[in-house]
């Protein structure tokens, strides 16, 4: 588990194109500008993690701007784990990571949104500790699958 760099984009965008569709090299560009921005502003921050050796999966934390009825603040977004690397405890390790990042600046609470239909994503977040805030049109300009969102919410020590 650490924090990503140039040499993670091709595995980082191969496996968002593997889930949200799309181009590689446009997923690349997207990384690579999180990367700049992750090392220039520090307003995000992409982790990866490796298992025997192999790119097993990626998350990202993101600073948001308020919205109406969400606050600005940090939001964990986009964790995805190889099919292959699944149920072994990858995508709890990259949440505990970016939990870790945060604490160590400051960082007091961290939201979260999801598809209703995600259960996986939801028991995700409730093994690690989010609760429910809101279910519905949660996000601002954020769609999502079948048209339910969640919001979820965490206190950081
Ligand atoms: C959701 C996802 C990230 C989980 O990754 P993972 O590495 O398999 O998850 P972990 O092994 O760390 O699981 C941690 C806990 O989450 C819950 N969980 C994870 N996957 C689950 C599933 N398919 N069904 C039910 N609970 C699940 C469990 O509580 C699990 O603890 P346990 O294994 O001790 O029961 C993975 O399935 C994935 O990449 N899905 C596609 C992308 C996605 O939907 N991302 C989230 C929204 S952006």
């Amino acid at each position: 588990m650490r924090a990503a760099t140039p040499a993670d984009v091709p595995d980082i965008a191969a496996l968002y194109v593997a889930r949200e569709g799309g181009e590689v090299g446009e997923a690349s560009l997207g990384v690579t500008s999180d990367l700049n921005r992750m090392a220039a502003v520090a307003d995000r921050w992409v982790c990866v993690a490796h298992v025997d050796g192999r790119f097993a999966g990626y998350g990202r934390a993101k600073l948001r701007p308020g919205s109406p009825g969400v606050p600005e603040g940090w939001f964990l977004l986009g964790v995805v784990v190889e099919p292959g690397a699944r149920r072994r405890g990858v995508a709890r390790a990259l949440t505990e990571a970016r939990f870790a990042w945060l604490v160590a600046r400051g960082v007091t609470e961290v939201r979260s949104f999801v598809s209703a239909q995600n259960r996986a994503s939801l028991a995700l977040h409730h093994a690690t500790g989010f609760e429910e805030v809101r279910r519905g049109d949660v996000v601002p300009g954020v769609t999502f699958t079948g048209g339910v969102g969640v919001l979820l919410r965490r206190s950081l020590p």
